[in-house]
């Protein structure tokens, strides 16, 4: 649903931009704005930086941008409503909502409270006389006290109904017990807690919303883990076990685990960008959301045969998602919290490092791939595989997967060597080339990164950059500038202008985060973008120049569609003639 505007404006009002960020950066004055390193990309000298004048904020690093709004949907990642509900829920504003979004939305908060209440409920427990076995249990895993806090653990204490009453006493209803999953009907119609004698595991959303758990038995009894069931606040295909806490991670990677435990591991081993699956295979809503905090991601899926099937299926899904997918392969542990157990962080580390080329696991792969027996395979798997060896940076390595690479297909090593060269070759010829196109490319230094907002016409477009520039700083100037967005070459632009346009005739603040509300956060990257990266005043007459230039081009344009629309007529009326001709021709006696 879209927020009447003037909601917005007491929103954004309401939520300087500087204090909005401030609360994620520590800022520094410098002249009328504000700098800080950026929470985006890992840096260390600050080039983000906040402008309260304009209400924005922009990144010079990596480009990223915006108004209040769009600086909680990146750093929290939500979409573009819900971050307008945390910010009003932050400044103590009623947001507007149609009856029925108010009616699930308050079922859900009810059930996030529910969840909270009972998070809360098996932490007592596990700290409490009958918490014993747990506590037991945690230390035979080795978890430290501050990992247990981090992340919450808790125990489920035997009994049918100890969570049950003390919900209910808490205020609690059994029919949402039931439908937070944390209470189970049986075929008689008695109620039992769903989580007994069990270790408990809050999951937690990016948000930092209890939705659901996940517990462990604590000795061989089966099944293993038992997790809540889906629920209006618990979607397993949309939620990753600690990514609340790696989303804010500065190792500039992501570590994908299979199970619980050795997420938590990796985190008390000081790896904290480790997220687990809840029991399920990857999907493509996880690589979307990964790709919001991340670029990279490595796979840390058990060395058996389910684990490399689900670390098959997941790379494709991670790079359609713009990931770089690395694969780290651990020998003599099943998982990385064996490994880290048995050998440490640091060798835990070289693993990481070494996994940054997945060549081994690629080229294993296409091994797989071939039946190496049979000569026409071999020879198809040798082609593949040379151009993967090529492909690797260094050297060194190019020789010892070149090497392995013939071992495998049962060639000598000079052969494929001599093939790898041959391919590397290549590869820095089409290297060269791209390059040399980049170079003379210089007019797509001025193009928008966003590959869906590039300019078709960049006199115009920086024309109209310009303008926009000015008018955000001079909203009055727009008055005597007879411009119209359609007559602007960029649609984006246009769109902006638009809008501006419109909030100055109806009184309305004129300023960036006017558009938050009609524009994706591509094109207000672009946009702050635009704004941020130069701070010139242009004269009245530059002002001016400029719009000539905008409608110059438009005319242009139109007299070019418009004599392309004349030729048309013309060829199609001749064709008509032709065949009333035809016709009549046909029609004498
Ligand atoms: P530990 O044995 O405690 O080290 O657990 P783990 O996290 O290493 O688990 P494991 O590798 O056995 O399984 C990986 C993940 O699969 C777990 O974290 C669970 O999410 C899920 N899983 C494992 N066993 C079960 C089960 O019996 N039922 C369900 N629903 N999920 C399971
Ligand atoms: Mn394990």
């Amino acid at each position: 649903m879209a927020f009447p505007a003037s909601f917005l404006d007491e929103l954004t009002a309401r939520n300087p931009i500087e204090d909005v960020v401030g609360q994620y950066v520590a800022l520094t004055r410098r002249g009328s704005n504000l700098f800080g390193l950026c929470p985006f990309h890992s840096e260390k000298t600050a080039s983000f930086s906040v402008a309260p004048d304009k209400g924005i904020y922009y990144c010079f690093g990596c480009h990223k941008g915006g108004g209040p709004i769009n600086f909680i949907m990146e750093i929290e990642g939500l979409d573009y409503p819900d971050a307008v509900r945390f910010l009003a829920k932050r400044s103590g504003m009623e947001v507007p909502e149609d009856a029925e979004y108010r009616s699930t939305y308050k079922k859900q908060e009810r059930l996030r409270a529910l969840c909270k209440d009972a998070a809360r409920y098996y932490y007592n427990q596990l700290n409490g006389p009958a918490g014993q076995p747990g506590r037991d249990y945690l230390v035979k895993r080795g978890l430290s006290k501050q990992t247990v806090t981090r992340f919450g653990i808790g125990f489920a204490p035997e009994g049918w109904s100890g969570l049950m009453d003390t919900m209910t006493k808490n205020g609690y209803t059994k029919e949402e017990l039931l439908e937070a999953g944390l209470v189970v009907k049986s075929q008689k119609g008695s109620l039992y807690d769903r989580f007994r004698n069990r270790l408990m595991f809050p999951i937690i959303d990016v948000r930092g919303n209890i939705i659901g758990f996940g517990g462990r038995v604590m000795d061989d009894s089966k099944p293993k883990y038992l997790n809540s069931p889906e629920t209006i606040i618990f979607n397993k295909r949309k939620n990753l076990f600690a990514l609340n806490i790696a989303k804010k991670s500065k190792q500039g990677r992501i570590i994908l685990t299979e199970g619980y435990m050795d997420a938590i591991s990796l985190h008390q081993y000081g790896f904290d960008c480790a997220v687990a699956s809840l029991g399920t295979a990857l999907t493509e809503e996880h690589a979307q959301m990964l790709a919001k905090y991340t670029n990279q991601v490595v796979l840390t899926y058990d060395g058996d045969e389910a684990g490399q099937n689900a670390t098959r299926r997941a790379i494709p899904m991670l790079e359609k998602a713009g990931l770089q997918v690395k694969v780290l392969r651990m020998q003599g542990a099943k998982d990385p919290d064996e490994f880290l157990k048995k050998y440490g962080a640091d060798k835990f580390k070289v693993l990481l490092e070494r996994s940054e080329n997945h060549a081994e696991y690629r080229l294993l792969s296409l091994q797989n791939k071939y039946d190496l027996t049979v000569d026409e395979q071999r020879i198809q798997f040798l082609k593949e595989a040379s151009e993967l060896v090529a492909s690797l940076s260094n050297a060194v390595e190019r020789e010892v997967y070149g090497t392995r690479a013939a071992e495998a297909a049962g060639i000598t090593p000079q052969a494929m060597q001599v093939e790898v060269n041959k391919a590397y070759k290549r590869r820095t010829a089409r290297e060269k080339k791209r390059q040399e196109q980049q170079d003379l490319d210089v007019a797509s230094q001025r193009q928008p990164k966003e590959k869906s907002l590039r300019y078709s016409n960049l006199t115009s477009a920086s024309a109209e950059e310009c303008i926009l520039r000015q008018i955000l700083k001079e909203p009055e100037a727009m008055e005597d500038l007879k411009l119209l967005p359609e007559q602007f070459s960029a649609p984006v632009l246009g769109k902006a202008y638009g809008i501006l346009k419109r909030c100055y005739e109806e009184g309305r603040p004129v300023t960036l985060r006017s558009l938050e509300q009609d524009l994706s956060p591509e094109e207000m990257n672009h946009l702050t973008k635009v704004v941020a990266e130069r701070d010139e005043l242009v004269s009245e007459q530059a002002l001016h120049d400029c719009a000539a230039v905008v409608r110059d081009c438009y005319e242009k344009t139109a007299l070019a569609g418009d004599k392309i629309e004349a030729m048309r007529a013309m060829q199609k009326s001749m064709i008509q003639k032709k065949g009333i001709k035809k016709k009549g021709t046909g029609g004498l006696p």
